[in-house]
């Protein structure tokens, strides 16, 4: 599959991208709106109820060309049949990359290892319909009989991120008697706070874990159920009613104590960071019950099918995947800033930011070679209009090119007064500061003092992508997430890496395994790290022997958490 592809940077588009960028890359983008009065309205596409306009981008027709030629002698069309085929993509792992199967309708057929995987999809959304209707009807009793009135998520990247950014960007839709939290920091704060005025006797925890062995899932796992039983009289049997867990991993799920009946299961060929419709969803079935949650995979699908089947030209996440390589490999740009205009999203750049950076920061192709380009940019973000107000100022003025992805919404979700048309003008007006910038010529007409002006002048020529849907329902969450993780796809797929492993979080897992004993030990133990590591760990173990200013103690009388205080008689 890959050796017929020659590398990147010997590809005749890239060459000519090459070439094409030195004629183009001072063109600004003022002169190109000037001289092209419809390009506004032709450099744009639409698909599943998504409007993109990319017109802001510092390109020309001929580029557009250029990359979607880079992208056909990528054989983008072909890997992305081979993902959909189920084959093996993910080689490293030699995993099948199946995340559209857990989004595709019933009767579908997707095979891997000869096998078609949707039934076994759709007989796990059945049992998630059927648990998420009992603890929504209270139908489902904790262990004194009380209706569960509090889910508590534990899981970390994958198996926290996708259920936290979705159950914040859908909560309009939620079920607001029960109240949802979700833990996933190995910090003992994130459980403490999360858990302070619960009752044990109304909380469910959800375990998830792809692996079941993440040592800050598992840690904290182990808390939940410290802490559960302490509430409840400590009969192990309680934990039936207050734990189920979501894992590929029957044997452990087990070992941990949960009824295997009270797990729900995905498979190996589902990435964490692309499991959050999968049984990872649980939670934000119970929040906004099944029927919303199916809409959420219709939407996912939607996109998932317009990705498969539609010519680059008009393919929405190939045109951002593709204009994402022309910033970050030719202009240089290193990040991208993910905007959303919508209050509900402000998890959603966080959750961009595993699934681009996890998939796209590798520094090899798929047989192992150094690459000779950057890979995936950085992405970060925070909505708006709370941003402008911050960091902005650095993407208006500063010396970095800086491309923004603005997302906002025609209808509001809490529509109160005159706000939804003053943030959608903040949204236009921030994307038209950027192209446009303003001029010396600008600014000494506003009579500004000659020393002031350089202050006060805008370049702009700074690119920008606004996408523009209805309003944020279930199903435009699950097409949003998909064009981002299809852009991802098509980013990698480019710079022929393996968008699907992880290895880069490895060495500090082991790293941190290693050195929890050393910490944790009575006696001093024998350091073999380097001076600067030995000398930390040394540190810290004088700073725990120190005598508190502050009394944990005193703490108890307030908090319910006294399986952890009352270990310090201080
Ligand atoms: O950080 C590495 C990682 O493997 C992510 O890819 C994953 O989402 C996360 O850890 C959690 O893993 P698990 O679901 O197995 O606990």
């Amino acid at each position: 599959m890959t050796t017929r592809i020659k590398p990147l940077t010997q590809r005749p588009a890239w060459k000519a991208l090459a070439a094409h960028y030195k004629k183009v890359q001072d063109l600004h983008l003022r002169k190109l709106f000037a001289d092209d009065s419809k390009r506004g309205e032709r450099m744009t596409a639409a698909a599943a109820g998504l409007f993109l306009d990319y017109s802001k981008n510092r390109i020309v027709d001929q580029t557009i060309k250029l990359l979607i030629q880079l992208a056909n002698e990528s054989d983008l069309s072909g890997r992305i049949e081979a993902m959909f085929r189920g084959e093996k993509i993910n080689v490293t792992e030699n995993r099948a990359v199946l995340h559209v199967a857990l989004r595709a309708p019933k009767g579908a057929i997707i095979k891997t290892d000869g096998k078609n995987v949707v039934p076994e999809v759709h007989a796990v959304l059945e049992k998630m319909n059927v648990f998420s209707e009992r603890v929504r009807s209270g139908r489902w009793k904790g262990h004194t009989g009380k209706r569960i009135k509090n889910v508590i998520n534990i899981g970390i990247g994958g198996s926290d991120l996708g259920p936290v950014m979705a159950y914040e960007a859908l909560k309009h839709y939620s079920d607001r008697r029960l109240t949802f939290r979700f833990v996933s920091n190995v910090d003992g704060t994130d459980f403490v706070e999360a858990t302070r005025d619960l009752d044990p006797a109304e909380t469910l925890f959800i375990v998830s874990s792809k692996t079941f062995t993440t040592l800050e899932t598992m840690t904290n796992a182990q808390s939940a159920r410290a802490w559960s039983l302490k509430g409840l009289g400590g009969n192990p049997k309680a934990v039936a009613k207050h734990f189920v867990a979501v894992s590929t991993n029957a044997e452990k799920v087990s070992a941990f104590g949960i009824d295997p009946a009270n797990m729900f299961g995905f498979w190996d060929w589902v990435g964490g960071r692309y499991s959050m419709d999968s049984a990872i969803g649980l939670s934000t079935m119970l929040a906004i019950g099944p029927e919303n949650f199916h809409a959420l995979l219709k939407g996912f699908h939607e996109m998932d099918e317009h990705f498969r089947t539609t010519p680059f030209e008009k393919n929405l996440p190939a045109l951002m995947g593709l204009l994402s390589i022309w910033n970050n490999d030719f202009f240089g740009a290193s990040t991208v800033a993910v905007l959303p205009y919508e209050q509900y999203l402000k998890r959603f750049p966080a959750y961009l930011q595993q699934l681009t950076m996890e998939s796209n920061g590798k520094h090899v192709t798929l047989s192992g070679k150094n690459v000779d380009y950057q890979t995936g940019p950085i992405y970060s973000g925070e909505p708006g209009t709370n941003g402008q107000h911050s960091f902005y100022q650095l993407i208006h003025q500063g010396t970095r090119l800086i491309p923004c992805d603005f997302i906002a919404f025609g209808h509001a979700l809490s529509p109160l007064g005159r706000h939804h048309d003053i943030l959608l003008a903040n949204v236009f007006a921030q994307a038209e500061a950027l192209a446009f910038g303003k001029t010396a010529a600008e600014v000494k007409a506003e009579r500004t003092p000659d020393w002031l002006v350089p202050h006060r002048v805008f370049e702009g020529n700074r690119p920008s992508n606004v996408i523009l849907a209805e309003r944020l329902t279930p199903a435009v969450l699950g097409k949003l997430v998909a064009l981002y993780e299809h852009s991802v796809f098509t980013q990698g797929v480019i710079w022929n890496i393996d968008s699907f492993d992880q290895w880069g979080v490895e060495l500090g897992k082991v790293l941190a395994q290693r050195i929890v004993p050393e910490l944790e030990s009575k006696a001093t133990p024998m350091l073999k790290h380097d001076s600067s590591t030995n000398n930390l760990i040394r540190h810290y173990r004088k700073l725990k022997k120190a005598k508190p200013v502050w009394n944990p103690a005193r703490r108890e009388k307030l908090s319910p958490h006294s399986h952890t205080a009352s270990k310090g008689k201080l």
